[in-house]
């Protein structure tokens, strides 16, 4: 065997890592980054650092990834190199590091699956064990890969307040010692923290330059990183840094029996060395490929009622919105929240959760009626449910409050609802069939927003023994990912939107069951442009929905502007719309048409941050098609916001950027045409004029200037090959 046989490499398309066993058996991580499926060994195997590392494995001092009480009390787990299998998978691989514990019937297997086309490698664990009771897993990373030389590291992470807060993107140095970010709350943890980061551990990244390791942890339930940077004794020597993700452990200890198998979640990570653009092309290649549902199909322009009407309608109500919203231009119309309960009808959020049989007053004839209107109109008609809920006030509740997900205290309401327990086969049977009927009320109806509107508070499960209770928070999101299978797997032409509060499931894991999420609440456009930009790191267009509202009274142009961006859509009074407004409306649903293919499916390219930077009252970014012959440019002159934002337009102080756009053939010639949604631009701003001819080379040398010196307004440019 010659020193690399026993190398093991993970290519994982422009970068990888590369593992070796030491002397004594422990898996060590010879190197990581750009070069890292490419190393050799310089030193003895067991200088390198663990790979893995797990508590008793060696060092006493640091985090480590797997922490095991096994069966006898044992506290210290010593793992050493069994087997490694590589299997072709895909386009990629599925490379399999089985390891186990020196003394113990224990086993720890270490997947990879690699995606080449992308660059994104998925990794999680594998427990299982044939000691002499249950094992306690306390801690269970999926990954844990040490950065060497990490000399400035820092990280963007997206923790907000909660509610209408979701993707706030902060900036924080990570200095030496253990810096712990985590979400709580089991259903909807994402309002607190969306389960995504961007770590530059040589120091500040921008989009095309500096180490960017960009991570998403693919699992509807609590997320964490752990970020562990050590200074190293030698003066002079730049810290090491070490990344651990995965579910939240904490209070979520596993009790895998004998025979079991516990997988952790995936996580999606990957390593760019040209900066942060890299990390999003790469994971939006990647979502496409290997997470989306249809992901070549273009997702529908939808009409949601619910601003409009919040619960209060009916079905004259609502034919007359689905006519206005066929004749705006809709794909689809959705009827939100409101439109079930017999016994206790649903006229606010206090009751009716859990009976889904249409309220016979707002809608006498069913859902029939509204779907047929919609045919009718030529468009397609959506529902809204919310399966794993049940409110104290319905028959559900009457007839089953054992379904109820709650231990023995009296459970905390939130909203005025109770979750429901997916541990239960008949909860799950019964929120598989909460869809079925629903959709079987009519054959039109073939779009469905699947919301969640509290977290878990008093978790507690008659499924589970006394000794395993906490076993609730991974059981909970494979349980519940079992149903949205079974659901997509009935319905595989139905669309469906994933919504929780909100943005509270913003996961690459639950995402595999949908088409698109629910971005946030919060649609103000000025908040929006923040988050879409953040969220856009690693989401593509296609999957964040984007409705225009009237959060924040905004201009009606800047607010389609902003949505235009997105996943295009209204959620708006239809019918209390002046003429100017409708007439900006119908411009933005023109521009939809024709660019909504770019802004779902192309590779972004971002130019003008809202969020970074002393100035941060202006946002620019582009969409541009895979054989670069068209692209849609965004501009956004902002207002008001967190501070930063209040440099005045046009001021010495922060000159105008250029919108410089690097990506198209510098050879080609392009037809810039821009648009102007409010009609008013000096110089016509409608992309039906003649537009500015320029080559692809002068686009991103010189650029074209910023064209916009009033807040809150936005110029949309289209760009061709000629
Ligand atoms: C929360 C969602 O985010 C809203 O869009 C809406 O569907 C409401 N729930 C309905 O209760």
């Amino acid at each position: 065997m010659t020193t690399t046989d026993h190398l093991v490499r993970i290519d994982a398309g422009g970068w990888g890592l590369t593992l070796v066993a030491g002397d004594d058996g422990t898996l060590r991580q010879v190197a990581l980054g750009v070069e890292g499926a490419d190393a050799t060994l310089d030193f003895p195997a067991s200088l390198y650092p663990a790979a893995y590392p797990t508590w008793g494995g060696g060092d006493p001092h640091r985090p480590a990834a797997l922490r095991v009480t096994h069966a006898d009390g044992t506290l210290t787990t010593r793992l050493v190199l069994g087997s490694v299998t590589r299997t072709p998978d895909d386009d990629g691989e599925h490379v399999v590091v089985a390891l186990r514990d020196e003394l113990f019937a224990l086993s720890v297997e270490l997947h990879s699956r690699t995606d080449p086309s992308s660059g994104v490698l998925e990794q999680w664990v594998e427990v299982e064990h044939h000691q002499d009771g249950p094992v306690r897993l306390h801690e269970y990373d999926s990954i844990a890969p040490l950065v060497m030389a990490a000399p400035d590291a820092e990280i963007h992470h997206f923790v907000g307040s909660g509610w209408a807060d979701e993707w706030r993107w902060t900036t924080q140095p990570l200095t030496p010692g253990t810096t712990h970010l985590a979400s709580y709350g089991g259903l909807q943890p994402h309002l607190q923290m969306a389960p995504c980061a961007l770590v530059s551990p040589s120091g500040p990244s921008t989009e095309t330059e500096g180490d960017v390791v960009g991570l998403s942890v693919a699992w509807g339930g609590n997320a964490h990183f752990g970020l562990d940077v050590r200074p190293r004794p030698e003066p002079g020597t730049p810290s090491e840094l070490r990344i651990r993700a995965g579910a939240n452990p904490v209070g979520a200890e596993y009790v895998l029996d004998p025979g079991e198998r516990f997988v952790s979640p995936t996580v999606a990570w990957t390593w760019s060395g040209a900066g942060r653009g890299e990390v999003t092309r790469r994971f939006h290649r990647w979502t496409r490929h290997r997470v989306l549902r249809d992901p070549e199909r273009v997702r529908p322009l939808v009409v949601n009622n619910w601003e409009a009407t919040f619960f209060d309608f009916d079905e004259a109500r609502i034919t007359d919105l689905i006519g206005r919203a066929a004749d705006l231009g809709a794909d689809v119309f959705l009827l939100d929240d409101g439109w079930f309960g017999t016994t206790h009808p649903r006229n606010d959020d206090t009751t009716s959760l859990g009976d889904w049989d249409p309220d016979p007053v707002k809608l006498p004839g069913g859902l029939a009626p509204l779907a047929e209107a919609a045919v009718r109109a030529g468009i397609r008609f959506g529902i809204w449910v919310e399966p794993e809920m049940v409110n104290p006030v319905s028959e559900l509740h009457d007839r089953q409050p054992d379904w109820v997900l709650r231990n023995r205290r009296e459970p905390h309401l939130h909203r005025h609802q109770l979750a429901l327990d997916p541990l239960l086969d008949d909860v799950r049977d019964f929120e598989v069939d909460v869809v079925d009927r629903t959709l079987g009320q009519h054959p039109a109806i073939s779009y469905v927003k699947w919301d969640a509107n509290r977290p878990v508070t008093d978790p507690g499960s008659s499924a589970l023994g006394a000794d395993r209770q906490s076993n609730l928070w991974v059981d909970h999101v494979r349980a519940t990912w079992s149903v949205m299978a079974e659901v997509a797997r009935r319905h595989p032409d139905v669309q469906l939107m994933l919504c929780a509060s909100g943005g509270g499931r913003t996961d690459h894991g639950t995402l595999r069951h949908f088409h698109e999420f629910w971005t946030s609440d919060n649609t103000d456009p000025v908040t929006r442009v923040r988050m879409q930009w953040a969220c856009g790191h690693f989401f593509p267009g296609a999957v964040m929905a984007a409705h225009v509202t009237r959060w924040g009274e905004r201009p009606m142009a800047f607010t389609c502007a902003v949505a235009l961006s997105g996943r295009f859509g209204f959620d708006l009074e239809l019918t209390g719309l002046s003429d100017d407004e409708l007439a900006t409306c119908r411009r933005a649903v023109a521009v939809a048409r024709r660019t909504q293919d770019l802004v779902q499916m192309g590779d972004v390219e971002r130019l003008v941050s809202p969020v970074e930077g002393e100035d941060r009252s202006r946002a620019a970014w582009a969409h541009l098609s895979a054989d670069r012959r068209r692209a849609v440019l965004f501009a956004y002159q902002l207002d008001g916001g967190p501070v930063g934002d209040r440099a005045e337009p046009g001021s010495e102080l922060h000159p105008p950027p250029a919108l410089r756009l690097t990506g198209l053939d510098p050879i080609a010639g392009y037809r810039v045409s821009s648009t102007d949604l409010s009609g008013e631009a000096d110089d016509g701003g409608d992309a039906g004029g003649d537009g500015l001819v320029v080559s692809g080379a002068d686009l991103s040398a010189s650029g074209l200037a910023w064209p916009l010196d009033r807040p809150l307004t936005a110029r949309i440019f289209e760009i061709d090959a000629i």
